[in-house]
């Protein structure tokens, strides 16, 4: 007998997983959207800006408000690039900052995120580590890298006698998951910058470790690729720091996991980052 595939013949629950399986996990509204009666100029969005250069005013507009923003809109964008910076420029403690992160509504996603997912650790530990943005692990609990890519993560500190607890802190370029776990675009991280930038004056550590491609290249203003920056000691220069902070780039525990051959390098890293926070006396 024929099969019978109308999806009006599947129960609610079929429905549902009909759409998981294709991968539709997220709920965006409570309306349907006809994207068919959508003018093609409202829901355009911008081209993606090669790597490492600064997003498009029309980018930044987009990734305020996805849905609506005409590619026109430049002023909505430099607005919001302004109230970030304005934002988090105020902010003089943590608490602040945090406050500060929460009453920006110029990125969309915070939309569709649990909630903020602002740092863990400990904030008078001499190195920071600032990974990408959270995943759905991260979202649930509001806390960075608690997932299996963190599990990891927490082995590689352990390695080099590192504890989340106690020696080491940590945070994501981005503070809300990206729907679907996709990667955040050239605007959200534009938006964000202000505010790792200034979470990173305020921590002040000792060595910043940018943990995979993402935060490396954000926080470097480079469009060079996590393989070539790994490993290789730079310096970050912050306005509000009179120092540069020695910096140095790793794969992502989520990376390693997919591609563990790549392990050994990870570990060179580890040690570097190791023998370096020896030379600067945070750890014997
Ligand atoms: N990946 C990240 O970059 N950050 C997290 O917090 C979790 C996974």
């Amino acid at each position: 007998m024929e099969e019978n595939l109308s999806i009006s013949n599947l129960s609610p629950l079929q429905v549902l997983q009909f759409y998981v399986d294709c991968g539709v996990d997220e709920v965006m509204g409570d309306e349907a959207l006809d994207r068919t009666q959508i003018p093609e100029k409202i829901f355009s969005m911008p081209q993606a800006a090669p790597a490492g250069a600064p997003a498009s005013a029309a980018a930044v507009a987009a990734a305020a408000s996805p849905m609506t923003a005409p590619t026109s809109d430049v002023t909505g964008a430099i607005e919001a690039m302004e109230e970030a910076r304005t934002l988090a420029a105020a902010a003089n403690t943590l608490d602040e900052l945090r406050a500060a992160i929460d009453s920006f509504k110029g990125l969309a996603i915070k939309r569709t995120a649990t909630q903020m997912v602002f740092c863990d650790g400990n904030p008078k530990a001499r190195v920071m580590f600032v990974g990408e943005a959270p995943g759905a692990d991260e979202d649930r609990l509001g806390r960075p890298f608690v997932g299996v890519s963190g599990q990891l993560l927490d082995r590689m500190l352990g390695s080099i006698g590192l504890d989340r607890e106690e020696s080491a802190y940590i945070s994501n370029v981005i503070n809300w998951r990206p729907p679907g776990n996709r990667a955040p675009d050239d605007a959200e991280i534009a938006l964000s910058l202000p505010f790792i930038r200034r979470h990173i004056e305020l921590i002040n550590p000792a060595v910043v470790v940018f943990v995979g491609g993402v935060s490396a290249k954000a926080l470097l203003e480079t469009s060079q690729g996590i393989t070539r920056l790994r490993g290789k000691w730079t310096e970050l220069s912050l306005p509000a720091l009179t120092q540069p902070i020695p910096a140095l780039a790793m794969f992502h525990p989520a990376y390693l996991l997919r591609s563990p051959q790549q392990k050994s390098l990870a570990w060179a890293d580890l040690l570097s980052l190791k023998n370096k926070l020896r030379a600067l006396g945070v750890i014997s």
